[in-house]
């Protein structure tokens, strides 16, 4: 594809990606566009590559049911998407360096040699210190995680632009209320994870509002 080529289909993904506020309950996302999605998700960048995030796909229509009185920004969502999903963030307990999971992580996942991990696990402990000052704060911590999953939401959302599915990036919703249900059903352990947003997948039933933004000019300012 010419470079000219690429720069209009970005634009037009960008353009046409909107927010879809009604599904149409009979329209299903396939299984290899969502499996795309997820790769989407699945490949996004993480701080330190500690991909502090898991995903859960909701199907279970009596759970839907269930989040929805603590879910404003989501009850049509849950009423009508084919595909619903959680994004849940990792705890401070599994990103302090010295934990199992950032072990697992830099050993079984990153591959780093022992003295890797070792000083990837000591710049981990003062970044975290001294340069972010999340250390001994867990909400500051849990937050550091919880920015990271909006990553792979972008990721998300533009890859199902681009497969022609409309989607809806969600954080309108009571986390401790919708936490409680989630815990209560087994779907959240609450040691490890908690919840960060939502996103959902399938098809329009009704149209959007035309897109509105600000100027470039009243959001980039370029220092020479
Ligand atoms: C982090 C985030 C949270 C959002 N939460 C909700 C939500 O709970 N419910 C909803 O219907 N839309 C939600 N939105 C969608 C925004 O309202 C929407 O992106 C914005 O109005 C711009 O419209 P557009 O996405 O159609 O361009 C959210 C968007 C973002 C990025």
């Amino acid at each position: 594809m010419k470079k000219e080529e690429t720069r209009n289909l970005i634009l037009n993904i960008f353009n046409n990606r909107y927010t879809c506020k009604g599904y149409d309950a009979n329209k299903k996302v396939s299984d290899e566009d969502f499996a795309v999605i997820m790769e989407a998700a699945r490949l996004s960048p993480s701080s330190m590559g500690l991909e502090p995030w898991k995903f859960v796909l909701l199907n279970n229509r009596e759970l839907r049911e269930k989040i929805k009185p603590f879910a404003w920004g989501a009850e049509v969502s849950l009423d009508g998407a084919s595909h619903f999903v959680l994004i849940l963030a990792r705890k401070p307990v599994d990103l302090k360096p010295d934990s199992d999971y950032v072990e697992y992580i830099m050993n079984d996942i990153q591959h780093f040699t022992d003295d890797l991990r070792a000083a990837r696990k000591n710049k981990l402990k003062s970044f975290q210190e001294d340069d972010l000052k999340i250390a001994g704060n867990d909400r500051a911590f849990f937050d550091w995680a919880c920015k990271q999953t909006y990553i792979p939401l972008a990721n998300m959302l533009t890859a199902a632009a681009m497969l022609g599915v409309d989607s809806t990036p969600m954080e309108g919703f009571n986390t401790e209320k919708v936490e409680v249900v989630l815990v209560q059903e087994g779907i959240l352990d609450p040691v490890h994870f908690g919840l960060s947003c939502m996103i959902a997948f399938g098809y329009k039933n009704r149209d959007h509002r035309p897109k509105t933004r600000r100027k470039t000019e009243e959001i980039l300012e370029t220092i020479e």
